[in-house]
């Protein structure tokens, strides 16, 4: 997108003034108008951040308004964070920043307390606020329309299409349906081929709310246990029970099976392609349509370098995510699927909702076209909090047992003792959020658990592992805490 100001520039009155068209409407007072249209400009893209503004002088002769309102325009965006605040030299465009990371929403809970219950990051900062910025010059466009698209905008379904053909899965965008969100996604498939009656294979432990999806759709839950940690730190080597799984499928005979292969969540394993082979060709023996989660593909710390489950058979169901690559807000997912079962998923999904907000869609398209620019950044963040976290763990929790994860966000600790809500109950009095073991699993297996992401700054990490400890002394110092520890109440967890 042109804006009119290259990057650390300034801008000339008359350049500014040229943006600036019919700004002054008389509906409100000039100073606050002036403020509203220089502010979507920053917003929008059109002026660039780190650029010097005209002086107050200069701008208020161009504009043919008094030096007062110009005054007030910019004190107002001084005010609201779109300027800087320096005396003096000229004011330069900025974004506001309302407070340090450490009280962001998301990372911290409202009551103060550090939040590890979700595993998420912020977003990928300038590139997702670029590519909103982007969509709204393109909005425009668009709006003639009725602004329905029950299948997702054209544009992000090809994105979609070609990022599934450049990783070694022909796709077309008719095989595409946008979703808000993975949970979006899962909660059309259920709908659409799982139900009472009907049975539901999952891995476990997995994730907490595809739990409540499959338990809310009136399927019975079959679960495939994960083998023990693999122990060393080539771990991740047996990370899955196929045997098991292929097993429980002759048996049971489930419509369909929930899986996250691909740096699952919480165990952060990744199968292997010999065991993905193995597990698609028994699905099909046993007509259980394999539904995969890569909400967590792109986070591949190790270079892993997996092949999608659907490059062994175009029977797979696969559900995507921008959440965990790029921003959880974005609520943009997507199912990939044949194009008979895509229209079977569109028909339940109308009975939801009728499709997903356009400018989200257009931001997202943008993000997915150029997918991996951010990741660089991520990933190696990421791999750095991991080696603090594990760190971390082993020193302060020696008799805490840990995998090390092969990407994804989360640490899965086995504790030495049966206590993993009751710590999840106390860690609030130290200032840490945490989701207890049971909730990624069913019958209340997992106590022995609990899952710590590495989704914090170092720092962070730091408070939240010594409050772990600290939870955990007072535990030990009075053991019979945990009979008379209440059970936390069902927060909300990702
Ligand atoms: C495996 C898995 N699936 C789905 C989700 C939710 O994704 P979304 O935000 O796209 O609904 C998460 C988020 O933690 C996840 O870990």
């Amino acid at each position: 997108m042109l804006s009119a100001t290259k990057p650390s520039g300034s801008l000339s009155p008359a350049a500014l003034a040229r943006l600036l068209p019919a700004w002054n409407s008389g509906a409100g007072p000039a100073y606050r108008e002036l403020a509203d249209v220089v502010r979507l400009l920053v917003l929008d893209g059109r002026i660039a951040l780190d650029v010097a503004l005209p002086s107050e002088r200069a701008l208020a002769e161009t504009l043919g308004v008094s030096r007062t309102t110009v005054t007030a325009a910019y004190a107002s965006l001084r005010e609201q964070g779109f300027l800087s605040a320096s005396q003096g030299s000229r004011a330069r465009t900025r974004l506001p920043h309302r407070a340090a990371p450490a009280q962001m929403p998301g990372l911290v809970a409202p009551d103060g307390v550090i939040d590890l219950a979700y595993a998420s990051l912020p977003a990928t900062g300038e590139v997702v606020h670029r590519a909103f910025a982007d969509a709204l010059t393109e909005l425009p466009a668009l709006l003639p329309g009725f602004g329905y698209d029950p299948l997702g905008l054209p544009e992000l379904r090809e994105a979609i299409a070609a990022h599934y053909t450049q990783a070694g899965v022909p796709t077309s965008a008719a095989q595409i349906l946008v979703t808000s969100g993975a949970q979006h996604a899962l909660n059309i498939i259920l709908r659409t081929l799982a139900g009472r009656q009907q049975k539901v294979l999952v891995d476990h432990p997995t994730y907490p709310n595809a739990l409540d999806a499959i338990r809310a759709s009136g399927s019975r839950i079959v679960p495939a246990p994960l083998p023990a940690a693999p122990e060393g730190p080539a771990a991740g080597g047996a990370a899955w029970d196929v045997e098991a799984m292929v097993a429980a499928m002759r048996q049971q005979r489930p419509a369909m099976a929930y899986l996250v292969p691909d740096f699952h969540n919480p165990t952060g394993r990744v199968m292997s392609d010999l065991q993905r082979r193995r597990l698609v060709r028994e699905a099909a023996g046993t007509g259980t349509v394999l539904v995969v989660d890569e909400t967590l593909r792109a986070l591949d710390l190790d270079g892993v370098g997996t092949s999608p489950l659907a490059a062994f058979s175009p029977a797979v169901v696969s559900i995507g995510s921008l959440s965990k690559s790029h921003w959880a807000g974005l609520r943009t997912g997507w199912i990939r699927a044949e194009e008979e079962l895509i229209a079977r998923f569109t028909a339940t999904r109308t009975t939801m909702d009728l499709g997903g907000p356009v400018v989200e869609q257009l931001a997202a398209a943008r993000l997915v076209r150029s997918f991996a620019e951010p990741l660089g950044a991520r990933l190696e963040a990421l791999r750095g909090n991991r080696e603090t976290l594990l760190g971390l763990l082993a020193e302060h929790l020696p008799d805490w047992h840990f995998e090390r994860p092969r990407g994804g966000l989360t640490v899965w600790c086995r504790l030495p003792s049966a206590s993993s809500t009751a710590l999840t109950v106390l860690a609030p009095d130290f200032g840490l959020r945490v989701a207890a073991g049971p909730r990624f699993g069913v019958g209340g297996s997992f106590e022995h658990f609990l899952r710590v992401p590495f989704t914090l700054p170092p720092e962070q990490l730091t408070t939240a592992v010594l409050a772990l400890r600290a939870a955990q002394d007072r535990l030990d110092a009075a053991p019979q805490l945990r009979r008379t520890l209440k059970e936390p109440e069902a927060a909300a967890i990702a």
